[in-house]
């Protein structure tokens, strides 16, 4: 009797591939280290994984992903108005001179967010100093420049305004950046703000996720989001906050796509191009994790950049 329930289930599963698993050229991967399990990174660049790019925080590739199918995306994380030179420009001259294919780069994470919270905090005519001097410069070797990527606050807009002012005509960016914690709705509101307020320009979401929720509502968020994303042509590219083990999450343990002991949860396997695992992520026992946006982990990683 249970057996032969079972395989007319088995078959009918597997007439419904599409409705089970999507992939998407679109999607890339939030580089996070991993904290204590180096071999979490293998996972992004098994052969079933579906991601094409990836992006750290930082100038260079990430060692261990060095030899990966992933395309890497330099970012310039932050500016001071302390800094010499141009080691940003130099360091992706010198990947193109040896041969490594730069299509895009990255400029500023959340200029406009304090380092309570990851972000830079760069003034805007620093920023725009920056940018002349850094940036700008690689438009002429046909790399595709993202814009400053603010935060999901109003707050970002003024800053934008302030920097493209700042610029009078010096920064041109291809690329507008979005990111955004809080729900889907939000989200698409803010996305289609910034479509709106810069139509020239392609979307990224290299940062998105909905932190502190159940994990039902958190994979309809990522369920809605993803269809959205592959749905909406000029939102080239996404990449999704959850490349960590949700005992080190600081957006709330179901936001992760790996489990507690490194296993792929149903987001980690659906982003991937996969079905679902059934592997239900874990917080860590007495890990508080009040909402103060991406803030641990990226800090760590934007400090990280700096060293
Ligand atoms: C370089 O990368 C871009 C973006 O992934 C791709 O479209 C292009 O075909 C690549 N070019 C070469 C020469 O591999
Ligand atoms: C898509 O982007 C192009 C510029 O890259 C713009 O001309 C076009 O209006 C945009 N389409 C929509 C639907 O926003
Ligand atoms: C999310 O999508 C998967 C299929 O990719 C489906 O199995 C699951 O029920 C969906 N979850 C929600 C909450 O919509």
């Amino acid at each position: 009797m249970r057996q032969s329930l079972v395989l007319p289930a088995v078959s009918l599963l597997s007439l419904l591939p599409t409705a089970l698993t999507t992939t998407s050229a679109k999607r890339g991967l939030v580089y996070v280290p991993p904290e204590n399990h180096p071999d979490d990174d293998n996972i992004w660049d098994s052969s079933t994984s579906d991601l094409t790019w990836y992006y750290n925080y930082n100038y260079a590739a990430t060692p261990s992903l060095s030899k990966s199918k992933l395309e890497f995306v330099p970012m310039l994380w932050g500016a001071s108005t302390a800094d010499t030179g141009t080691p940003f420009l130099d360091a992706v001259k010198a990947q193109i001179k040896s041969g490594t294919n730069v299509s895009y780069v990255l400029g500023f994470n959340e200029p406009d967010g304090t380092s309570a919270t990851g972000g830079s905090g760069i003034a805007a005519d620093v920023a725009a100093n920056a940018w002349i001097k850094q940036i700008e410069p690689l438009k002429k070797l046909g790399v595709k420049l993202g814009a400053p990527a603010t935060t999901g606050s109003p707050d970002g807009f003024t800053w934008l305004q302030d920097f493209f002012n700042f610029c009078d005509g010096g920064c041109n960016p291809d690329i507008m950046p979005v990111h955004w914690y809080g729900n889907f709705e939000g989200m698409a509101s803010h996305i289609g703000q910034k479509m709106a307020a810069y139509p020239n320009m392609k979307i990224w979401v290299t940062e998105y996720g909905y932190p502190n929720q159940d994990l039902e509502t958190t994979q309809l968020f990522y369920n809605q989001s993803s269809e959205y994303f592959d749905r909406v042509a000029n939102i080239t590219r996404y990449s999704y906050f959850g490349g960590f083990r949700s005992s080190v999450s600081n957006v709330g343990p179901n936001v992760a796509m790996l489990t507690q002991d490194g296993k792929l949860t149903d987001i980690g396997s659906w982003y991937l191009g996969g079905a679902a695992t059934h592997n239900k992520p874990k917080g860590a026992a007495g890990r508080v994790t009040i909402f103060a946006g991406w803030s641990v982990v990226v800090a760590a990683a934007g400090l990280w950049t700096l060293l």
